[in-house]
């Protein structure tokens, strides 16, 4: 019963907010949304179910899901200046700056959906944030790789339509491989929504202000990008190739212990999961299903993460930490696989938590009891003095 299940893990007083859209026990590597086992929902649904689910709080019925794809499908164009704003990117920025920067640029192209006090105005900005990232994100991928821009296809589900946006050259045909499309799809169930890390904490509290929808999510992408948090998956497979062979794992796992080295394990720990991630066991699945269907045998970057995961997990320094793969770990494997480069990795990871950042953007702007945030600090710094003038310092 929604709203009837509460879990006062002992840090009820520091908790940021209340919400009932996600739900993680990190110690038993337990995620639930809207109280559906992330596991179901990536076995059964699709990416939009999903997204009907976590902003409206229950799974769609058969006509509930069907007019909510056909009205995500028909906001999936962007609009046509928006061709024109890229141009003023460098050829070789790295999609997420393009991302980052267009996304808030939808505040400049949208004016009929950045008033927040209009609940018919965040449906519409809900609506073309969750279309329009896939596009978005394309566009920031053909950009840096020099190849034209590729319209959406009205034809194509959700995932098809962005893997065409993506690979598709007007010289020669693009059939969308089905397999792949399910599996990315899965991938971005995975990658929806997760409480309150730090990109979705950001959109909050840029939305606490009263700033407009897209501006929120634009602070959620920023926030994202960093190595700590959905850069990671970039930084996880950097890492597998620099570790490069099995026989180098020692000297990595030397490194990650070492108190002296900043360097950590990609795609290993999390501030929550003491546990499994349970995204991390689906992503490694869904490795293997990519991999089988690309004819891909032997990954020597797999067989490097499988045998780290292997020796960290049974290493007591990781066993004390508690420390265990996290959904990074193994994504960027299967998206270098399907065709991304590195540099498209946090930007896949921006265009399926976009739901997540906007159903609690929702939720906290419809929260009649919430107040612009203002986290307060303990103060360290120099007692009140007098001002000496500069001749006499
Ligand atoms: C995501 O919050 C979310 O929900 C995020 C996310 C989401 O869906 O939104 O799940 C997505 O960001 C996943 C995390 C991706 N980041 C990485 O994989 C980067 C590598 N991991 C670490 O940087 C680290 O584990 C963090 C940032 C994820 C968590 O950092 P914490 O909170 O400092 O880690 P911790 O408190 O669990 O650390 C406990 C100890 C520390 O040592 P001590 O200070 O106690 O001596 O373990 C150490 C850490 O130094 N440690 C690691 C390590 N992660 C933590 N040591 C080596 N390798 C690592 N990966």
């Amino acid at each position: 019963q929604t709203g009837m299940f509460t879990y006062d893990p002992g840090f009820t007083s520091t908790a940021s907010c209340e919400s009932q859209i996600t739900y993680i026990d990190g110690d038993e590597g337990i995620l639930l949304y809207r109280g559906y086992p992330i596991e179901q929902l990536a076995e059964h649904g699709d990416f939009l179910e999903t997204c009907y689910l976590l902003l409206e709080g229950e799974l769609p019925t058969a006509a509930q899901k069907a007019d909510f794809d056909y009205r995500v499908t028909r906001h999936t164009m962007v609009h046509e200046q928006m061709a024109r704003f890229f141009q003023g990117f460098r050829r070789d920025a790295h999609p997420m700056a393009v991302m980052v920067g267009s996304i808030g640029a939808m505040s400049a192209f949208y004016h009929d959906s950045t008033d927040i006090s209009d609940p018919q105005q965040r449906m519409i900005a809900s609506m073309r944030m969750i279309a329009k990232m896939p596009t978005l994100a394309a566009m920031a991928f053909k950009y840096t790789i020099g190849q034209p821009f590729v319209f959406p296809l009205n034809s194509l589900d959700y995932t098809s339509n962005f893997l065409r946006m993506c690979f598709a050259v007007p010289a020669e045909e693009y059939k969308v491989n089905p397999v792949l499309s399910r599996a990315l799809d899965r991938i971005f169930i995975l990658h929806a929504d997760h409480e309150q890390n730090a990109s979705t904490s950001t959109v909050r509290l840029a939305g606490s202000s009263g700033a407009n929808p897209f501006a929120c999510i634009a602070a959620g992408a920023a926030c994202l990008w960093g190595p700590a948090h959905g850069g990671a998956n970039e930084a996880a497979l950097k890492m597998l190739e620099e570790i490069g062979s099995v026989e180098n794992i020692p000297k990595y796992i030397a490194k990650a212990k070492d108190k002296n080295d900043p360097f950590r394990l990609m795609g290993f720990g999390h501030r929550v999961y003491k546990n499994y991630d349970p995204r991390a066991k689906i992503m490694q699945k869904t490795t293997h299903e990519v991999l089988n269907e690309l004819g891909i045998k032997d990954d020597p970057l797999l067989d490097v993460a499988i045998e780290l995961e292997r020796i960290a997990l049974s290493d007591p320094y990781f066993i004390e930490k508690k420390l265990y793969p996290n959904i990074d770990f193994y994504s960027g494997i299967t998206l270098k696989a399907m065709g991304f480069p590195t540099s498209m990795f946090t930007a896949l990871f921006a265009l399926a938590r976009t739901v997540g950042w906007i159903a609690q953007w929702k939720e906290m702007i419809e929260d009649p009891s919430q107040r612009i945030g203002r986290p307060r600090q303990l103060y360290t710094g120099a007692g009140p003095r007098e001002y000496t003038p500069i001749g006499r310092r």
